[in-house]
């Protein structure tokens, strides 16, 4: 038995037919027919039963599959890892959510071209759920997602909880104020989120924001991507909820108020292949850490600027 029997026999499983796993595998059916029987022989029992329409995998077939796909995915993750670490291919390839664009990556990532330019850096846009599938296969080496699954083959860290912000029409009554807004207030309005698919996706963790108050937003709409989300806000079609770094877009047409509710964030995760600890993902968490003590720094000196230019309230107004 080798791996091609394994590979012949998830197709075949997955597709309930020989014809279209043929198809699938670019071979004639007779060859694959005669592999699976081949399995069938060297394990001494059925995997499918021919008789039913469509094609059904027997009891021990069911078992047999689970443990098939698992097999293959440890070959893909075996030979993804094997060619990073014999330098055969000296390059990082990140795959992010759309919305970590405008947080810290773009930061994290000129560090490290500057630091250890002799690496290519690759930047891949996918889901929360595409990048377990890239990681897996070897299509990527990080992941910047705010979904969380679990995976026994995967390593994931919750890098930081990012506060979220409703984005409001700048027409909108709820724009006529400033200050913090509820996601009660939020519920009474259309409600637009995002992604659309893959799920489960950021959509689902806005909305269970909601459900788990025992709130449930009026109407609700679902936008593949969150610029499209925004602009749709921007033409007064509803309400959404970003995180807060996503508050530099369209400032002029779009206002943005903080939410009162304390678990109104939304987690940055970075996840790699588990025992992925090859150099340039060592290098790339330790300039996480390095970008955020940047940040903070930063931000205590602009808070401090701030403070020294606004009128003192001691010294109040001069009278001349
Ligand atoms: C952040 O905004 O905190 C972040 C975004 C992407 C990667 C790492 C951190």
């Amino acid at each position: 038995m080798d791996f091609r029997h394994l590979k012949y026999f998830v197709a075949v499983a997955q597709e309930r037919s020989f014809t279209r796993a043929a198809e699938r595998l670019y071979i004639s059916q007779p060859p694959l027919s005669r592999q699976i029987q081949q399995l069938e022989e060297e394990l001494g029992l059925l995997l499918f039963d021919r008789e039913a329409r469509p094609l059904a995998l027997t009891e021990a077939g069911r078992f047999f599959y689970g443990r098939a796909v698992r097999m293959l995915e440890q070959l893909d993750e075996s030979i993804a890892m094997t060619r990073r670490l014999s330098q055969v291919e000296r390059r990082l390839v990140i795959g992010f959510v759309p919305s970590t664009m405008y947080g810290a990556l773009p930061r994290i990532a000129r560090l490290f071209r500057s630091r250890k330019p002799q690496t290519p850096l690759v930047l891949v846009e996918k889901t929360s759920v595409e990048q377990v599938e890239a990681l897996k296969a070897g299509q990527i080496d990080v992941g910047f997602g705010r979904i969380r699954f679990d995976d026994p083959t995967l390593k994931r860290e919750v890098l930081r909880e990012e506060r979220l912000v409703l984005a409001i029409p700048g027409e909108h009554p709820l724009a006529a104020e400033s200050g913090p807004v509820s996601l009660a207030q939020a519920a009474a309005h259309p409600l637009l989120v995002y992604p659309r698919k893959p799920r489960p996706s950021y959509a689902d963790h806005v909305l269970s924001l909601f459900r788990d108050l025992g709130l449930e937003p009026a109407e609700v709409h679902e936008i593949q991507e969150m610029q499209t989300a925004l602009g749709l806000v921007a033409s007064g079609m509803g309400l959404c909820v970003v995180p807060e770094s996503a508050q530099k877009l369209r400032r002029e047409e779009v206002v943005y108020r903080t939410l009162v509710e304390p678990s109104a964030t939304s987690a940055i995760i970075m996840s790699t292949r588990l025992n992925d600890q090859s150099e340039d993902i060592v290098l790339l968490r330790e300039l996480i850490d390095e970008v955020y003590r940047l940040q903070a720094a930063e931000k205590i000196e602009a808070e401090r600027k701030a403070a020294a230019s606004a009128p003192s309230a001691l010294t109040g107004p001069r009278r001349s």
